[in-house]
């Protein structure tokens, strides 16, 4: 299994995976959902590669790199890495967001996946510890987090907040 980081040459596995991963799904978030691949290899695929080095973006933008998680020849999730915090991000999405196939959840491929995430975004990210955000009812993710060695540093009504330390 390997994380490979968003490139051209895996267009058309990723754009299968973008387009079906719906547009907000237990708050991670993907505009561009039932995107054509046409429009993804013209302007989607473009504008997610340059996030990681952001050209023209607002103030607010933080680089962003996407990775997708490869069993064989099957891309089966996507795990994208925030490089820092803001203020927005220490009390919001924090570094990293995932997904897993959604048949192909169940297998372990989260818990291995943000194994993977772990170990590069300890590479990138300045902060000491890695924050992630999981909503209360989302026990599948909050499971891949514990099983990564993160813990419980905070919570509101919807959402826990974790950290894994680096
Ligand atoms: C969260 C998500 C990435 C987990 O991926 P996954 O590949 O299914 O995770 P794993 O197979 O590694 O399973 C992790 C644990 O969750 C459990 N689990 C999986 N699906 C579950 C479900 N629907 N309900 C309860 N537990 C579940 C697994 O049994 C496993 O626990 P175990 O080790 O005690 O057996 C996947 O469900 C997903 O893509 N969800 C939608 C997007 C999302 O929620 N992203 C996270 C936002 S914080």
């Amino acid at each position: 299994m390997e994380l490979r980081k968003i490139n051209t040459e895996d267009a058309m596995a990723q754009w299968e995976y973008t387009t079906v991963l719906p547009a907000d799904e237990n708050g991670l978030t993907n505009p561009f959902h039932g995107v054509s691949y046409d429009e993804y290899i013209h302007r989607v695929l473009p504008e997610m590669i340059s996030y990681e080095h952001p050209v023209n973006m607002p103030d607010w933008f933080v680089p962003e790199t996407f990775y997708y998680l490869w069993d064989n020849d099957c891309l089966v999730g996507e795990f994208r890495i925030r490089h820092h915090l803001t203020e927005a991000l220490r009390s919001g999405g924090g570094h990293i967001g995932y997904s897993i196939r959604r048949d192909l959840r169940g297998k372990g491929y989260g818990t291995r996946g943000l194994e993977l995430t772990i170990r590069i975004a300890k590479q990138i990210v300045p902060e000491d510890e890695i924050y992630l955000r999981v909503n209360k009812d989302n026990i599948a993710s909050q499971k891949v987090m514990l099983k990564n060695g993160a813990y419980l540093a905070g919570e509101d009504e919807t959402y826990y907040f974790m950290r894994i330390p680096k």
